[in-house]
Formats: C-alpha cells, structure tokens, sequence
C-alpha cells in the first residue's frame, strides 16, 4: 500500500515537471498522454485501486484522485500559458517598408477593344451596343440568311432556346441600330460574341466590333479609306491593306480585308504563310435587302460595314501565338501589357 503511494508522488512529481517544462504545444500533449491519456501512467494507477485488499481501496483511491486532479490543473495551467505566449504578435516595426496593394489594370481584350472604338470615334463614328443573347431574327433573317440556307452554317451557333441563340457576331446591331435611327448612320458596336468553335485561333466566347456607315453617296472607296485609316492608325503607319473578293448575306458585293503582315510587311514569312498578308475582317457594302427590314426604303442611301475579330486584331499586334492565353488569367502573361 505504502508502495502505491510512493509511486503515485513519483508520477505525480514527474506529470508536474513535464507539464510545467514543456514549451510547444506538442510537447504539451505528448506529456498530457504519457500521464494523463488512456494508457497514461496516472490513469493507470488508479485502475490498480480496485485489485487491493477492500480495507486499503479508500486511502488509495483518495491518493490517485488528488494526484489526479493536481496533475489536470497543472496540465491547464500549462496550456494557458502556451497559448498566451503564442498570441502575442510581435511589436509594430515602424521601419519596415509598407504592404503595397497590387493595382489591377485593363485586360488586353478590354484596352485593345476601347483602342479600336477611339479611332473610329476619332473618324466620326459613334459607339452602340446590342445583347449578348439574341433572336434568330435579328442574328440571321433580318441579316439576308435565310431560315435553312447554307450561310448560317458558317456560323456554328450556340442556341439556347427555342430561336434565342449567343450572338454569333455583332452584325445583329446592325439591323437593330437601323430600326431606331434615320440616316445618316455612323456607328460602331463592340462586343462578345459565341460560336461552337475552339481551337489555338478560336475560342468559344469572342470579341468583335462591327461597324456601318448609311449615308447618302457612300462608295466602296469609303469603306476602303476608312478601314486603311484604321490599320495605319491601330497597327503602324505604313501597314497596307488589300480587299479581297468574298460573300456574306448582308453585303453586296463582300470583301475580306487583309493587312500587311506584321511581322515582315509582305515579303512573306511563317506568319502569314508566305502570302505577305493577313486576314483581318470581313466587310462589304449594305446589301439593300436589309433596307426592307429597317425601314429604309426610299431613303436614297447606301453603305458599307465591316465585322472586326477584336481577339484576332490583338493576337496579330502583339504576336500572341495561342489565343487562349486572353483567357486563362495568368498573371505572368497579363502583367506584361
Ligand atoms: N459578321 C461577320 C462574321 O462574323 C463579319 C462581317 C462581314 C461583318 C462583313 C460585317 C460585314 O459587317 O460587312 O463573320
């Protein structure tokens, strides 16, 4: 009996030297364990009370519960004291240099599609814009497709209800610019745009500007002094266009416009597949079929418009090889514009 007590103060002397010793947390609970846990030496002690002799139990078992309420204070005291040295920041260094919040900036896409509209606001256009999610009206029929001709399938488009489609270019503004205003129309449309189309040079969402001119007297020679405006203005001042036979619905007669390529000015290169040019947007004179749609009729005007692929004008200026770079938000790619 006396041997139990003595060995309760042993491992009682030893609990309140670990728990009063320990510095970390995780020292702190290894010896919480070792004593006090389960198995721990102290619990174990009390287990043996009930296998002496009946008249010994109670001076034992007062023993091993003193022991062991001396050892859960020492244990908490011990705790405290850890957590509040652990709590205590470190002093106001007013030497140290600030934090300095990173500032955001424009994305590419955003800056090179404000950077087209300023120059065509410069040659007297106005900007407009139209919904993202359109009507199989205003996206193809009013634009001259026909319901079931084969022109709508070059745009592979992304439906979202019954005649509700993403816009599968800024055309549409077009026709809805016509219905709200008289000639003479001077405008620009910026905007997203969505086709079922994703590879290094496509992406599913994006960005265009559309342009278009209604005005009496306008020519082809129009069109094509505006757009020469544009390129030397957007890419450098020597950059040359061509106009090159092509079809859409809502122009007549459709051309495509290339620029000289960026990279060796039409020498020919890997760029521009030993061409020398490059292709950068479709254009064409308003077909006067639109003009029934909107209104028109009898105004004496003609036009020109053009359709503009802003990720594209992006990728050729600044020699972007994939265009998904514009959308992954990598911070490495967007910090350098
Ligand atoms: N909407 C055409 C497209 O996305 C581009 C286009 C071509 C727009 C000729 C025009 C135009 O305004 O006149 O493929």
């Amino acid at each position: 009996m006396s041997g139990l007590l003595g060995k309760i103060d042993a491992i009682l002397a030893a609990a309140l030297a670990a728990f009063g010793e320990a510095s970390e947390v995780k020292a702190l609970e290894e010896a919480r364990v070792k004593y006090l846990g389960v198995k721990g030496q102290l619990t174990e002690q009390s287990r043996t009370v009930g296998s002496l002799p009946p008249a010994e139990r109670p001076a034992a078992g007062q023993a091993v519960n003193l022991a062991l309420k001396e050892a859960k204070a020492a244990h908490q005291a011990a705790a405290a004291r850890l957590e509040r040295a652990n709590s205590q920041k470190p002093g106001l260094d007013v030497t140290l240099p600030g934090r300095r919040r990173a500032l955001g900036r424009q994305h590419l896409i955003s800056r090179t599609m404000d950077e087209i509209c300023e120059i065509f606001e410069r040659l007297g256009f106005s900007v407009v814009e139209g919904p993202e999610v359109e009507t199989d009206y205003y996206n193809f029929e009013a634009l001259n497709f026909p319901a079931d001709h084969p022109s709508r399938d070059m745009q592979e488009s992304l439906f979202v209800g019954e005649g509700l489609l993403l816009r599968t270019h800024t055309s549409p503004v077009q026709i809805r610019t016509m219905e709200k205003r008289k000639p003479p129309v001077w405008i620009v449309a910026p905007g997203k745009t969505y086709r079922r189309d994703d590879d290094i040079t496509h992406s599913p969402m994006f960005h265009q500007v559309e342009g278009l001119v209604v005005d009496q007297g306008i020519t082809m020679a129009d069109l094509k002094g505006v757009l020469s405006a544009f390129a030397t203005a957007f890419f450098s001042p020597d950059t040359a266009i061509r106009l090159r036979p092509s079809f859409f619905p809502f122009t007549e007669p459709s051309a495509e416009v290339d620029i000289a390529c960026v990279l060796c000015g039409g020498r020919g290169c890997r760029l521009c597949k030993g061409s020398g040019w490059l292709e950068l947007l479709g254009s064409g004179m308003v077909d006067p079929a639109l003009y029934k749609y909107v209104g028109y009729e009898g105004e004496g005007v003609t036009g020109f418009a053009f359709g503009l692929g802003v990720d594209r004008a992006a990728m050729l200026k600044y020699g972007l090889s994939n265009i998904r770079h514009l959308y992954e938000g990598d911070l490495r790619f967007l910090e350098q514009f």
